[in-house]
């Protein structure tokens, strides 16, 4: 594999850990400020992103490649409101799509084919995950800044029926 590449899968585990790891202290703020639903979503896309990063380093591996684990900063704790903290969620996947579509991009610059096709899951697996961050944020404007509106739409992720949002494809 080219270095380039190698550096850069490796350097692309920060983002998929970082996530898991900021995920996670989410899942705890919702939990902390009653709203389980949200916890529950949250923690699900915790578990989601270490797969996300599992999947990477089992690549790597398999190609007799080393792997370097990042160090993990530790997430923020204090948000104003449970829609900053899904813009958050948004901003994050944002930024990891972006990741992904350079490491995808240098895959094919280097004719690499088992990269390529290793990113192409990931690739898909964004736009899911876009979307159903978008339409929780659709949920949360419609139900406007009231607590009865938070409520409902923590009932809708504690039943799984907001829009994309329960249905990620297995892990
Ligand atoms: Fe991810
Ligand atoms: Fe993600």
């Amino acid at each position: 594999m080219d270095k380039q590449l190698h550096d850069s899968l490796n350097e692309h585990l920060l983002l998929e850990f970082g996530a898991a790891h900021e995920y996670l202290g989410l899942a705890v703020w919702f939990d902390l400020h009653d709203l389980p639903g949200f916890a529950t979503w949250m923690r699900n896309q915790s578990a989601e992103e270490l797969g996300h990063a599992n999947r990477i380093i089992d690549h790597l591996v398999e190609r007799d490649l080393d792997v370097k684990l990042p160090a993990i900063p530790e997430p923020t704790m204090s948000w104003p409101s449970a829609r900053a903290v899904v813009e958050e969620v948004l901003a994050k996947e944002q930024a990891n799509t972006a990741s992904i579509h350079r490491l995808h991009q240098m895959a094919q610059e280097n004719s690499d084919r088992a990269a390529s096709i290793m990113l192409d899951w990931f690739i898909t697996e964004q736009v899911e995950e876009e979307n159903m961050v978008r339409a929780l944020l659709g949920r949360l404007r419609l139900a406007g800044d009231t607590s009865l509106g938070l409520l409902l739409v923590d009932q809708e992720l504690a039943k799984g029926s907001v829009p994309g949002a329960m249905e990620a494809p297995a892990e």
